[in-house]
Parts: structure tokens; C-alpha cells; sequence
């Protein structure tokens, strides 16, 4: 089955083929960060109206990559939600579109969803189901939540975060140190620059830096960063401490809370598997310390450009959920969650 996929569910206007749930054909992401550079974040209005003009040149250009005519296609998925509602609509109202037009199925994805398949793109040895139950830890700007993959279609929801999404106390963070927009790769940079100067000695010192871990030890599977930003704000006040100490510092903590809570589920629920998703996922901190917890348990994450936001995800979680949804039917649901 070969499936057009759409994603703008923020920033990115995305479209992707994908075979078969894992094989990529063409992938395309144009996005209006620099845009966004300028204000230190998304401006929705502004995503929008970007969205609505290259989301047809976007299409077009992914059918030509993948030499591929709309009478190769045998069906168009969309993100219908979470999202910004404005981005949100240009890829649906587009999909629904060329779902009439082409009179093909229209496929509904949730971008969270979306997200956890990103795993399994350019991996069909994955698609057999011997990975599951499977934990996914899924971190992205606006989401965090643990669930419990038992199968494709079945999740349970095991907890999420409580204030602050991962990404999002990423990017607050680095506003506070004054590294830029997007935040999460700033911080991370900051903190290996610190890394590759400090010496064991210092990282063992008194005086150095220790943030809180909220909720780590509480019995739950829930996050909170909030707290560790106004930590962080605090810290960096005193003026005691340098910008790559504190970030180094504020990725330890949100790298703690997220792998403990991930290997406490994974072993809780006998996991065959412990997966990671959303553009957090990307953290090369999070991989290290999850892949030194995780022991035996096969631990699987995407390729870097798979973990931001990207319609080839979108073509795969479709592909392994297939809800046909009559085009006349479709809306958007920007408050969409996993928990649902
Ligand atoms: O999944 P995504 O592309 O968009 C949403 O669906 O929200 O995630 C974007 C988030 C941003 O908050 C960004 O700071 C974060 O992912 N991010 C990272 C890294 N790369 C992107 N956070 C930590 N470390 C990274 N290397
Ligand atoms: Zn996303």
C-alpha cells in the first residue's frame, strides 16, 4: 500500500510516500524556523500563513521525487491533531481535497502516533510485532507521556508530564541562557562544550550545580519541569555559575526524570522493547543514559531527522492504524492526546 502523507501540525509543511508502513519513497520538509528565530518561538499566525503557501509546491514536489503520479497512490493520511488549529486545518482541508479529487481513502493520524512510527520507518524488520508490549517515551515540544505499545492500535497510557512538555522546558531553558530558538539542540551543544572542558573533579566538587529531579521517586509514571526551569532561572541569578554548567546541569536533570520512569515502566510491564519519539528523542544525552539503563531490553529510537517533525512518520502510522475516515467527516482536533 502506498500512502501520500501530510503533516503541519506546527511549523514544518511536510509530505512523504511510504510503502508498506516502512519504505520510504520521498520526503519533503519545508519549514519557517528562521521565521521564528526572530521571536524566539512560533508564532501560530505567522506558521500558518507560510503553510498555506508552500503546502501545494510541497506535494507536488514529494509526487515528483518519488516519480510517482496520484494514480500510484492508494491512499492520503493527514495529522488531524495535536497541533496549531491554523496549521492544523491547511494540511487537512488539502488532504480532504485530494481525497475527493483522486477519490481515494483518507486516513486520520494522530501526530503523537505519528511520532512513536517514526521508529519504524526504513525498519520493516520492526513491523512483525516481536517488539511489543513495547514502553515509548514520547518527547516533543508540546507532548510527554509514557505509553504501553501493546500492539499496533493498543495503548494504554501510562503517565505524562504534569506542566512542562520535555522540549518545551528545553526551549525555556535556553531562552533563560540566552541561546536561542530552538532550544533543546542549543542546550545540548552548551552542555557537551561543558562536558568536553570539565574534568571529573570539578563534576564531583561541592559547589557544583545540582538541580532538582521532580517527581523522580514519586510512584507514578508523571513528569514535571516546571519547577526545574524556575531551579535553573534561580541558579542562573546568583551569576555563580556559567552558561554551559547550568544547561549541562538542566539536561541531567530532565535526562534523569525521563529514563528512570521509562526503565521503571519497562520493567514493571516486562517490555520487549523500550522505544523513543518527538524531537526530544533526538537528544544524543538521552539516548547514552537510556541505552546504558536499558540492559537487555532492545532499545530503538529514529534517525535524527524522524524524531522533529516529519510526514514519512505520519505515512507509517497510517499505514499500521488505517482509520478511514469519508472526507466530508474530518476535522481537526488541536487538543488531541494519547490519553484519548
Ligand atoms: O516533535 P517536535 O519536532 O515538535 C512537536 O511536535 O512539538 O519537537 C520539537 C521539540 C522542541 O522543543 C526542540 O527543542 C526539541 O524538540 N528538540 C530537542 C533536540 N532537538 C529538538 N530537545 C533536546 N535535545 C535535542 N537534540
Ligand atoms: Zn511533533
Amino acid at each position: 500500500m502506498t500512502i501520500l502523507a501530510v503533516e503541519t501540525s506546527c511549523d514544518e509543511t511536510a509530505a512523504a510516500i511510504v510503502e508498506n508502513g516502512t519504505k520510504l519513497l520521498a520526503n519533503v520538509v519545508a519549514s519557517s524556523q528562521e521565521l521564528h528565530v526572530t521571536t524566539g518561538g512560533i508564532v501560530p499566525e505567522v506558521a500558518a500563513r507560510e503553510q498555506v503557501k508552500v503546502i501545494i509546491p510541497v506535494i507536488d514536489f514529494t509526487l515528483k521525487q518519488a516519480g510517482c503520479e496520484s494514480c500510484d497512490i492508494d491512499g492520503i493520511a493527514v495529522t488531524v491533531g495535536p497541533g496549531l488549529i491554523g496549521s492544523l486545518l491547511i494540511g487537512v482541508e488539502t488532504a480532504k481535497s485530494l481525497s475527493f479529487a483522486w477519490n481515494k481513502p483518507l486516513i486520520a493520524v494522530n501526530h503523537l502516533v505519528g511520532h512513536i512510527y517514526a521508529n519504524f520507518i526504513n525498519h520493516p524488520e520492526l513491523a512483525d510485532g516481536s517488539i511489543f508490549p513495547s514502553v515509548v517515551l514520547v518527547v516533543s515540544g508540546g507532548h510527554s507521556d509514557l505509553v504501553l505499545l501493546k500492539n499496533h492500535g493498543e495503548m494504554q497510557w501510562l503517565g505524562g508530564t504534569l506542566d512542562d512538555a520535555a522540549g518545551e522546558a528545553f526551549d525555556k531553558a535556553a531562552r533563560i541562557l540566552g541561546l536561542g530558538y530552538p532550544g533543546g539542540p542549543a542546550i545540548s551543544e552548551a552542555a557537551s562544550t561543558y562536558l568536553r572542558r570539565a574534568s571529573f573533579e570539578a563534576l564531583a566538587k561541592e559547589d557544583h550545580l545540582v538541580l532538582p529531579r521532580p517527581l523522580l521517586h514519586a510512584n507514578n509514571y508523571d513528569f514535571s519541569f516546571s519547577g526545574l526551569k524556575t531551579a535553573l532561572l534561580t541558579a542562573n541569578q546568583t551569576k555563580k555559575y556559567e552558561n554551559t554548567a547550568l544547561a549541562f546541569e538542566f539536561q541531567e536533570a530532565v535526562v534523569d526524570c525521563l529514563v528512570k520512569k521509562t526503565i521503571k515502566a519497562a520493567s514493571h510491564f516486562n517490555a520487549k522493547s523500550i522505544m523513543l519519539a518527538g524531537g526530544v528523542a533526538a537528544n544524543m544525552r538521552l539516548r547514552e543514559i537510556i541505552g546504558k539503563s536499558a540492559g537487555n531490553i532492545p532499545l530503538y529510537y529514529p534517525e535524527p531527522k524522524f524524531c522533529t517533525d516529519n510526514a514519512a512518520m505520519i505515512g507509517s502510522a497510517a499505514f499500521f492504524n488505517q482509520t478511514f475516515v469519508p472526507w466530508e467527516n474530518l476535522v481537526p482536533d488541536s487538543s488531541l492526546s494519547l490519553e484519548s
